[in-house]
């Protein structure tokens, strides 16, 4: 089992090696190579996504990926930004089923911005189009208009484009993953507006009838983004395309209190895999040491089970993180009065003792 670790920017390499502690304790034989990714990789190489990273993340059964991205670089060319390493990552691997839980952990359901009640037990899986729509769409750019109501003035354009292949393999996807869950699935587009979503839409509900026991439902984007915040409990799986899927699952992660908690994985055809938190690079926390690393160790898990089929091993990682926030520890993005403020490190430690202390007595 080969990992590509790629900690990239800001707090990625302090949460990544926590990570890489939790694999290291289990009693599994990886073999684990780590590469610069992002304003690291531009700042020693030139480019984000340097040849020997992309080739490294090609050749591994999965990847474990940190954060990119920074203030400084900002004011690069497009090509050369952090950012286009990931999405560089994701089209040269086919990464295109991209999973992002928002699962609410009982004890810090204070925690979030909602009223306990309506997210207490919260479990919700997004499943976001990752390598299609307007972020990969041609043709894109700047250029002088020549119509519109403003001829001859600055202009710039994307393409939202999605293909019926494209839907029709997500869709699987979404209704696969609902059979293992309450067997429902919400499809998320703008069917009165755009084209794109209404062929999203009438593919989606072909691709439906081959899963009778999944019951099927459509809703606006702008509706679903309400729905979100009123009664978020009513979704079990949302399918949605790329740009949709970036907005409401950030959504959907506050919901939870703390994205700081969210593992995500993001899949191809072959079930090769690269994992990576919710969250970014947090710059304005980088090197303090206070980052919460419970969602990188918990996208490793995801890792065991998606791509490295350890699935005991993953829900060692899972239960440990259960009980090292039952027992008080908390890092600052989940501190409350009455429980144990910790750093990154002792956060990492605890999940790893409380690892290595059930094999212990099992
Ligand atoms: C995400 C991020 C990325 C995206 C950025 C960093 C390119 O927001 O993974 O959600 O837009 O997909
Ligand atoms: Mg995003």
């Amino acid at each position: 089992m080969k990992i590509a670790v790629l900690p990239g920017d800001g707090i990625g390499t302090e949460i990544t090696a926590e990570a890489v502690k939790v694999l290291r304790s289990l009693d599994l034989k990886f073999e684990m190579e780590t590469a610069l990714v992002g304003g690291a990789a531009y700042d020693a190489h030139g480019h984000p996504l340097p040849a020997a990273t992309l080739k490294l993340a090609q050749q591994a059964d999965a990847v474990l990926f940190g954060a990119v991205g920074d203030w400084k670089y900002d004011k690069l060319d497009r090509p050369l930004r952090p950012e286009q390493a990931i999405l560089g990552l994701r089209k040269n691997l086919g990464l295109f089923a991209n999973f992002r839980p928002a699962i609410c952990y009982e004890q810090l359901v204070g925690a979030s911005s909602l009223k306990p009640e309506l997210i207490a037990g919260l479990d919700i899986l997004i499943i976001r189009e990752l390598t299609g729509d307007i972020y990969f769409g041609q043709p894109r750019g700047r250029r002088t208009a020549v119509d519109g109501h403003f001829p001859d003035s600055e202009e710039a354009f994307d393409t939202m484009r999605y293909s019926r292949p494209e839907i029709e393999r997500i869709a699987h996807v979404a209704f696969q993953a609902a059979r293992k869950r309450s067997k429902r699935v919400t499809s998320v587009d703008k069917a009165n507006v755009l084209e794109t979503s209404q062929l999203w839409r009438d593919v989606v509900t072909g691709i439906g009838k081959q899963y009778p026991d999944v019951a099927l439902d459509h809703m606006y984007v702008d509706n679903a983004a309400m729905q979100l915040v009123r009664a978020p409990k009513m979704f079990d799986v949302i399918v949605t395309g790329n740009l949709f899927g970036d907005i409401l699952s950030d959504e959907a992660a506050m919901l939870t209190g703390s994205i700081g908690m969210l593992p995500s994985a993001s899949l191809n055809a072959g079930n090769q895999g690269l994992y990576e938190p919710s969250h970014g690079s947090a710059p304005d926390i980088a090197g303090k040491g206070i980052a919460n690393p419970l969602a990188t160790i918990l996208s490793a898990a995801m890792m065991l089970r998606f791509s490295l089929d350890q699935p005991e091993a993953a829900d060692r990682i899972e239960s440990a993180v259960k009980d090292v926030l039952a027992s008080g520890l908390r890092t600052a993005d989940i501190h409350s009065v009455g429980t144990k403020r910790v750093g990154t490190r002792e956060m990492g430690d605890a999940v790893v003792a409380s690892l290595t202390h059930k094999t212990t007595k099992s």
